[in-house]
């Protein structure tokens, strides 16, 4: 069937480095929680992107790929360093072999490491109820852009068609950005520029590791919603910057996974949360931009591109809720996805709602009425504390840590 696209979603669009994307819409980056529990890939892993693949997804973005196994957010994230699995990450590359793309999302969580399987560090020490680092030294600073260089050549070698930097939601590079968890006095904090230094640092450092042909991504937060933090006219003065920093596509998003904190993927309202602030970028940077959070009919994702508000609408909850979207968007039929109402979840018990509708995804299947948001939680953290023991046996050489918080 070669029925032609009737809607602007089906249109192709390439990126400046040269990678043609199918259409306009991107499955946007979560973490999947389905790692090995030592960093490595699984088959159903591999099915879940294959899922996204036929779905029809211009590019799928997998969450929270880690630069090495010191600071993750989760036991469940992949780790992409020397160590890695290579036949495993070439097979997850492999997955999206049919038109659409698949990049890993590399990240550090910085401050907001998962206290059992790491030592939290961050800009600055901090000592706050759910988050306490110790401060990186400025050689440690200094030495992240070749880390994360190092981790987006491998994702080359393997097969991946392209990497996303991940500065958005409060982990590591976030951190930098915002005068809430960076407190430095040195080259990386203060104004805005020292703040926003090291993911301009990070991103020259990855391109002149892949080449002009590889396409790099940067995620940043519109704002992170907290009192204090990093605000809209902040991520405008860095997104200015990614330009001539060798940025092919900016993902504006917003929010922080930080305890008490508003984050995007556990919010209930619709509408694109950022337009606004992609509007506006559109005077201060001539990269693709993509924009996240919040798009949950079609209508609205053909009018964020028809406007130009963004050249590729990113699809979290939505893209679980209906793994083949795109097939039906980009021709201009289909219906939207029915969001599930939750009564009074627990924190962070929507995001893990979704999390655990990858298993019944990777099967082929569609997402599952079996959970509420607070026995997915339960379920979500009883699996990461079987992998807690596995993780720190590999990477910590040693059998487990009782010290959850
Ligand atoms: C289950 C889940 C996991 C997520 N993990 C990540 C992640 O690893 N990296 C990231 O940048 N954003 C992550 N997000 C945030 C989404 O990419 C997105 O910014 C947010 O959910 C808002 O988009 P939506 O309204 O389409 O869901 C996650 C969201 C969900 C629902």
């Amino acid at each position: 069937m070669n029925s032609a696209p009737t809607s602007v979603l089906g249109s192709s669009f390439s990126l400046p480095c040269g990678l043609m994307l199918r259409n306009r819409i991107v499955k946007a980056a979560m973490s999947d929680s389905m790692g090995d529990g030592t960093g490595r890939p699984t088959d159903e892993q591999v099915r879940l992107y294959e899922r996204w693949e036929e779905g029809g997804a211009a590019l799928s973005i997998i969450g929270e790929v880690q630069i090495g196994p010191g600071h993750p957010e989760k036991p469940g994230n992949l780790v992409l360093d020397a160590s890695a699995d290579e036949a495993a990450m070439r097979r997850l590359a492999a997955s999206a072999s049919s038109g659409g793309r698949l990049w890993p999302q590399l990240g550090h969580a910085g401050a907001m490491s998962f206290p059992p399987i790491s030592e939290p560090v961050g800009p600055s020490a901090l000592d706050l109820p759910g988050v306490r680092c110790t401060a990186l030294s400025l050689d440690e600073v200094r030495e992240l852009p070749a880390r994360f260089a190092r981790s987006a050549a491998l994702a080359k070698a393997f097969g991946f068609s392209g990497v996303e930097l991940h500065a958005a939601h409060g982990f590591l590079l976030s951190q930098f950005l915002s005068p809430l968890f960076n407190r430095r006095t040195d080259a990386y904090g203060g104004s805005i520029e020292k703040r926003g230094r090291l993911v301009t640092e990070v991103l020259e450092a990855v391109r002149s590791e892949v080449g002009s042909a590889f396409a790099v991504g940067v995620k940043i937060n519109a704002t992170d919603e907290l009192e204090g933090g990093f605000t809209e006219a902040d991520s405008l003065a860095v997104i200015g910057r990614l330009g001539a920093a060798g940025a092919d596509l900016i993902d504006i998003s917003g929010g922080t996974y930080f305890p008490g904190a508003a984050s995007a993927s556990d919010r209930v309202s619709s509408g694109a949360y950022y337009a606004d602030v992609s509007r506006r970028a559109r005077d201060v940077t001539d990269v693709p931009l993509m924009l996240t959070g919040g798009i949950k009919t079609r209508a609205e994702a053909e009018r964020l591109v028809e406007s130009g508000t963004a050249d590729l609408v990113g699809l979290a909850r939505t893209m679980v809720l209906d793994p083949w979207l795109p097939q039906s968007w980009t021709t201009g039929s289909g219906s939207d996805p029915t969001f599930p109402r939750f009564d009074d979840p627990p924190p962070g018990g929507v995001t893990a709602w979704f999390t655990m509708q990858f298993d019944s995804i990777a099967a082929g299947g569609s997402p599952s009425n079996e959970w509420t948001a607070a026995s997915a939680l339960r379920e979500y953290e009883a699996r990461d504390a079987e992998r807690v023991v596995r993780w720190n046996a590999r990477h910590r050489g040693r059998p487990s840590t009782a010290d959850r918080r």
